[in-house]
């Protein structure tokens, strides 16, 4: 099949997708954009977690062809934010806080967390957990990820009233 969909703001079409292989395949191998991971592809990690039509998914659940005509946005996509160094606030804060070891979780959480704060901008520890629940990560143990997540939360807060 040919698959049409709106990848990152951008309209994208790819020939010879099997309707059946996973969308993070195609983003990964199809459409080079390597940022979501594929560390379990059974929605277990959370590693390939992308927007898909404004709520988050687990990329390796997803079939191709359920993404016909929809609108995905990657961890790639989020860096549009008004920093120097043009990165989303929640992405300079993982780096910042240093909730970033191997990688591998990384992008999954950021945009787990990203729709988090979208949500609710000032959340409490429990609920940061219980949105963060669904990524693993092997290497951080969590507190630096949820520094992250509260440093985010202050600089995003921050901005708005300026
Ligand atoms: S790679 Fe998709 S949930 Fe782990
Ligand atoms: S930083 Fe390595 S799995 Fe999370």
């Amino acid at each position: 099949m040919r698959l049409t969909c709106t990848v990152n703001g951008r309209r994208r079409e790819v020939d010879d997708v099997w309707p059946g292989e996973s969308l993070l395949f195609v983003l990964r191998d199809r459409m080079s954009l390597p940022g979501s991971k594929n560390a379990c592809e059974q929605g277990e990690c959370g590693s390939c977690t992308v927007y898909l039509d404004g709520l988050p998914v687990c990329a390796c659940l997803v079939a191709a062809g359920q993404a016909e005509g929809r609108d995905v946005v990657t961890v790639e996509g989020l860096a549009t934010g008004d920093g120097p160094d043009g990165l989303d606030p929640v992405q300079r804060a993982f780096v910042d806080a240093g909730a970033v070891q191997c990688g591998f979780c990384t992008p999954g959480l950021v945009v787990a967390a990203h729709d988090l704060l979208r949500r609710s901008p000032r959340p409490a520890d429990p609920e940061i957990r219980e949105a963060l629940a669904g990524n693993l990560c092997r290497c951080t143990g969590y507190e630096k990820i949820m520094d992250a997540v509260r440093l985010a939360a202050d600089r995003i807060a921050a901005a708005a009233v300026r």
